[in-house]
């Protein structure tokens, strides 16, 4: 009986999976549209230095009746509170949820669903995975993992397994207190870098350009302001030079969501620029460097829808 599912075979799904496998943990990936009984499934991944080996994982669909202890949740922000719903009947109170995308705003949403007894952690991570087919994944670039939990306290010896086996995935692994706080640092590099290469059609490396300074200044200042208010606590320029960091340090690359509006899916700025707005709205405070950009990408993703 597998000991860890995981919704789907995105990119950062199939990573995990394989580092689980190399772990000798059994691992289902709950996949959509799969019809019968589990199967097993090779898989292929290539490490950072090109090396190719396989693992196998079992392939089952969200009705199978096996009941779930831990389960990793590397969804888009909107595809997490539909692939919750629908799993629910299998989760009991002891099952453990890993959440992993970027945005904010569904963990609310999953303890509204499951109640904030449900222990829920939160995992972000900066290791780089691409899919080249749904059983072949390519991690790309190494990173680092931070980890925090939402929900109560875990059990102790829960706390111990659980250690055991995230202090070997993703590495380097960190465990944050207020993982709130981490959240909210990428939500910030997020509102700026993504809706901004999206709509300027460029890599994130072209913001450096003088000529964004401006909106970029004006975009980290209103997000200051509504952490603050929120009781995060930021700095725009420190926010800023991160930014820039980032921009540099992920020159190369095309941004998640320049990648989707390229695609003609859906974007993750309802849990990106639209949960700053959320949060501005309730405080009353105002943001319209991000709301233009925030009604911007709106824009784009119903013209390619
Ligand atoms: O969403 C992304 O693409 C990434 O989180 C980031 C940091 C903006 C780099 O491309």
């Amino acid at each position: 009986m597998a000991d860890w599912h995981i919704i789907g075979r995105g990119s950062i799904g199939l990573l995990w999976a394989s580092e689980l496998c190399r772990l000798n943990h059994d691992v289902s990936l709950i996949i959509k549209n799969h019809q019968g009984p589990p199967i097993g499934q090779l898989t292929d991944l290539t490490n950072t230095h090109g090396v190719q080996s396989q693992f196998k994982v079992t392939l089952g669909g969200y009705d199978s009746p096996a009941p779930i202890h831990t389960l990793l949740v590397p969804l888009k922000a909107y595809d997490i509170l539909p692939a919750i719903e629908q799993i629910k009947p299998r989760l009991t109170p002891q099952t453990v949820i890993i959440l992993c995308h970027n945005g904010m705003g569904t963990v609310e949403q999953v303890q509204q669903l499951l109640g904030v007894e449900q222990p829920l952690l939160f995992a972000t991570t900066t290791h780089g995975a691409y899919r080249l087919n749904a059983t072949h994944v390519r991690h790309t670039g190494l990173g680092e993992t931070k980890i925090g939990r939402f929900g109560p306290p875990l059990k102790r010896k829960l706390t111990q397994t659980l250690n055991k086996v995230l202090d070997q995935i993703l590495t380097p692994l960190s465990w944050h207190e207020d993982i709130n706080a981490v959240l909210w640092q990428k939500l910030a590099i997020n509102c700026v870098i993504n809706p901004l290469t999206a709509t300027l059609n460029v890599k994130n490396g072209q913001l450096a350009d003088v000529q964004h300074e401006p909106t970029i200044n004006s975009l980290c200042s209103e997000i200051a302001t509504i952490a603050n208010a929120c009781g995060i606590p930021f700095v725009a320029d420190e926010l800023r030079n991160n930014c820039y960091k980032v921009i540099k340090g992920t020159a190369n690359n095309y941004s998640s969501m320049h990648q989707d509006v390229k695609a003609g899916r859906t974007t993750e700025i309802d849990y990106i620029n639209g949960y700053l707005l959320g949060k501005a709205r309730q405080l009353c405070l105002e943001a319209p460097a991000n709301e233009a950009l925030y009604q911007a990408v709106k824009a784009l993703e119903s013209t390619s829808s």
